[in-house]
Parts: structure tokens; sequence; C-alpha cells
């Protein structure tokens, strides 16, 4: 992308050099023109008769046509993923549905490349993200999840688990192959069957998942993936014959979502919005805090749950701090997300730009003052500078509502309960941070704090065994680990 030059080229800090573009090469994925519904182990057209497209943000190019499914289609997976379960996969040893998950696990890694390209092709994330954390964390819950599917009566000891049946799952865009892997790896080692829908604007990443579930000779109907928007996601959560509905997205549909099964029998977690605080103490290695405060709200455009998007800064540091950021801001690379050089690439979709860009303009009025990159943005394509807020009030806006974009609002403070409360004063509680040289302090802070997740003097890691979840409005339930097999088992005494 003839931009990524000029990016370079225009930082303020640095003309003296640039680095060559390294793009990775589209040629090394698979994108068919059309995709149909994957049901029952085989790719059905939709009832609907209807195909939407998905585009590539970084340029607004179509990559291919996939399936609207409509509530027949939803109707034909469910009933798939029913006998699927009645028939085979519950009477299944779990040593043999283990070695099943174990497959996939082994042939993501083996299309890791390919996976990675259409990750970044189809969603905008820079292929150093989706290369390198996206991929191989799927393959990783994958291999997690396997190694639990005959080890379920020692996980819960004298608790006789049972399955439930039928899981719906609803996934968003920022995540999509990962998403589909937190809720796919789980759901089969403990012996349910899946019903999966992606997000409109990256379904290709699952359906690519889907061609690997085929080859793994899964038994068809365990893993059935639709696609659609909307009303697709609805009608999953709205069939009878569903046991348990796992939702990644926003509050406001997670809000929809809770009503909608209320008084049935279907249980369900949600994992939706977050507000995190990442919270520098004057004592922190400030160069490395800094580098952790910029990973954790621009890594992925911010279209993070857990992003760090409130920075609290000791007041003693605080000009030190913004200084650094701003520096360090103006050497990210904006543009291809295919490039390997690439810092920040596309946001996803026009709609979720119009939603950045109208939290940029709320806090120029709220009176926060707003600094942003100098780099070139490319003409085509869904682009946003990377852009802090500074002189920001807690009762803010953009300091108290989820921007899902690489927008950082800067706060200030002068004590540890200061700092704990204005943190804690959110309707989220997903994720925080908290940089400090002493140990007591870390400890303090995260036993205090009101978030799932708290990162102590690093931010955004994430491992399988590890659970994730959140507080308050951030949701409930907790995905990884040992904790993630509970949401999906009936356990009896
Ligand atoms: P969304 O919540 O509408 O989309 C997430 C998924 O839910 C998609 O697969 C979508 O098709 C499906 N869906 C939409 N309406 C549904 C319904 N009524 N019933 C069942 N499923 C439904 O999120 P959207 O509109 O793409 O993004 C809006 C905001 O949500 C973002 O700006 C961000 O703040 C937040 N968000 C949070 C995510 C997270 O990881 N917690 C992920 C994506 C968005
Ligand atoms: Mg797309």
């Amino acid at each position: 992308m003839a931009t990524r030059k000029s990016n370079t080229l225009k930082l303020k800090f640095d003309t003296s050099w640039s680095y060559a573009p390294a793009p990775e090469s589209k040629s090394a994925a698979t994108i068919n023109k059309q995709y149909d519904l994957f049901i029952n182990g085989a790719w059905q057209k939709p009832s609907s008769k209807k195909y939407f497209d998905t585009i590539n943000p970084a340029n607004e190019e179509k990559l291919s046509e996939v399936a609207e499914a409509n509530e027949a289609d939803v109707n034909k997976a469910v009933v798939a993923a029913r006998n699927a379960y009645e028939k085979v996969w519950r009477k299944m040893s779990a040593k043999e549905r283990a070695k099943y998950i174990f497959r996939i696990a082994r042939m993501v890694q083996e299309k890791a490349r390919e996976l990675a390209i259409i990750e970044s092709l189809d969603g905008g994330k820079p292929i150093r993200e989706s290369r390198d954390f996206d991929v191989p964390t799927a393959a990783n819950h994958f291999f997690y999840y396997a190694g639990w599917a005959d080890k379920l009566e020692y996980a819960f000891p004298n608790r006789n688990p049972q399955s439930l049946g039928v899981a719906g799952q609803i996934i968003p865009w920022n995540f999509p192959l990962l998403m589909a892997a937190w809720k796919i790896a789980p759901a089969l080692a403990t012996g349910n069957t899946v019903v999966l829908k992606p997000a409109e604007t990256t379904p290709l990443s699952a359906l690519k998942l889907a061609e690997i579930i085929q080859e793994s000779d899964l038994p068809p109907g365990v893993v059935n993936i639709i696609t659609g928007a909307g009303a697709t996601g609805a009608a999953i959560v709205k069939h009878p014959d569903i046991n348990k509905i796992a939702f990644t997205g926003s509050t406001e549909v997670g809000k929809i979502i809770q009503k909608a099964i209320a008084g049935t029998h279907k249980k369900a977690t949600l994992e939706l919005g977050g507000k995190a605080a990442n919270i520098i103490f004057e004592d922190a290695p400030l160069d490395q805090a800094v580098e952790g405060v910029i990973n954790g709200i621009f890594f992925n455009q911010g279209h993070v749950c857990c992003a760090g998007s409130r920075l609290y800064v000791q007041e003693s540091v605080a000009k030190q701090v913004i200084k650094k950021l701003k520096d360090r801001l103006e050497s990210l690379i904006v543009g291809d997300p295919l490039d390997k050089n690439t810092d920040i690439g596309a946001i996803n979709s026009k709609q979720q730009l119009e939603t950045i860009h109208k939290y940029l303009k709320i806090g120029k009025q709220e009176g926060a003052e707003m600094y942003e990159t100098s780099c070139a943005l490319p003409r085509k394509g869904f682009w946003c500078r990377p852009t802090l807020f500074t002189n920001v009030a807690q009762s803010n806006r953009i300091a108290q509502e989820e921007i899902f974009g690489p927008v950082l609002a800067v706060l200030t403070f002068r004590t540890e309960d200061e700092v704990i409360e204005k943190a804690n004063n959110t309707p989220y509680g997903l994720s925080a941070g908290v940089w400090t040289d002493k140990g007591s302090k870390i400890f303090n802070m995260t036993r205090r704090m009101r978030a799932g997740v708290v990162w102590a003097n690093t931010f955004n890691k994430f491992d399988p065994t590890s659970p994730f979840g959140g507080y308050k409005e951030s949701g409930f339930g907790r995905e990884g680990g040992l904790h993630g097999l509970l949401p999906y088992l009936n356990l009896a005494n």
C-alpha cells in the first residue's frame, strides 16, 4: 500500500529512515467466491436464497459472499446438532471425543499461515497480531480443552459432570477465529454439540474452520457454522431446542439476549463490553509501563473488550508519561494489515469508524484535549489515527463509555484510595492493569479492583488455562481454564 511509505516518512521524530514494505502474500490463502451454510457436515444452500458481501476493511474490496441463514436454516442446524448429540457425540467415549479435538488443534496449526492471512484480510487487523496471537492462541484452546475431555470427573470430583445438549454460540468481529475456538473447544470437550454464528463483517476464518472441521472427519452435525447478522443470532437465541447460549459482543445485545431467554431452561454466558483502567504509579518502570499502555489500547485498533482505554497516571509523573506516550504514538505504523511492519491496521467496519468518530467529537465537546498522530491515512478503507485525550474528567463520556477504537483517555490521581474509587467507577468490570514496583501495592490493588482480570506490570496477556470474564455490565460466566468447562456442564451429585 503506497501510503505506508508516506506514513513512515512523515514521522515527526525520525525522518531519517523507514521500514521497507514487507507484505504477506494473499496468494497463500484460498477464499471461495461464495460460501453456503455448514450444516450436518455439508455445505448447504440457505433457504433464504440470500447472500451478503464480506469486504476487506483496508480497501473496501469485496472478498466473498456468504449465505444469510434465516429461521428455517437455524432450525436445520439445531436439528442436526440435536441428532448428532443424541445419536453420536454423547454416546462416544470421552477419549475418542478428545482425539477429534486434538486433530482440529493440529489442523489449525498446519493451516496457521492461511488462517492468519484470512483473518487480516477480512477483519483489518495487522498480520503480526493474527499470525503471532490470534491463530496460535486459537490452536492452544483446542489443545487445552482436548486435554480435559476425558478428565472431567477429576476437574469436578464427586460431582458427576453431564453435558447440556446443544450450545448456540454467537461471536463478534474483533477476534473471529479465537472467539470461535474459545466457544467450540470447551463445548466439544464437555460432550455438547454446537451451532455457531460468526459476526457478519468477519465470517471467513470461521468458514475456513468449518472446512478444517469437515476435513477432520468430526461426525456430521457436531459443529454447525452458519452465517448471518443480528436476525440470525436472534433466531439461535430463541430456538426452543437450544440448551445453552454463549455470547460475546455488545452490552446492548447482551441485555436483549438475557431478556429473550428469561424464564426458559437455557443456560447462558455473556461476555460484553469493558472500560479497563490501566494505572501507573510513580514508582513504576515508566518506559515499560508506557509500552504496556500502548499495547493495551492500540493493539488490534482498540477493538478489544478488555482494552486499557482509560489511563490513570499518578500526578507526579503525569507530564513525563504523557510526553513518552506521545513520542511512542508517533512511531506507530498505521497501514496495510498484511504488512508485517504494521502496528495498527484498519478499523473493522464503516459503522465502527463512525462510532469512533462520534466519540472523538464528544471528547472535544466535553473539553478534553485531543492529540492524534500526524501519520497519513490511506484514502480507501476505514482508518483512525492513534489518539489520546488529556484533561479528561471522570464524568466525561469518553471516560465512561466503550469506544472500541484506538483512543486513550488519560486521567490523573494522587492516592491509591482515590484511583481505586475512580477505576471502579464504571458500569463495566472486565479487566484492569496496575504498574508499580511494589508487590504489596499490586496485591492491595488487585484485591480491591472490581474487574475479572487484573494484569500487573503487563497487559492483554492470555492463556487457555486462565479464566476470563467480567463483573457488572461486562457480563457473567467465565471462559478459559477449568472454569470455562462449567458453563457447559450440569453438575449432579
Ligand atoms: P453486536 O453485539 O451487535 O455483535 C456481536 C454479535 O452478535 C454478532 O455476531 C451479531 O451478528 C450478533 N447479534 C447482533 N444482534 C443480535 C441479536 N439481537 N441477537 C443475537 N445476536 C445478535 O456488536 P456490534 O454492533 O458489531 O458492535 C457494537 C459495539 O459493541 C462495539 O462498538 C463495541 O463497543 C461492542 N463490542 C464488544 C465486543 C466484545 O468483545 N465484548 C465485540 C464486538 C463489539
Ligand atoms: Mg470483512
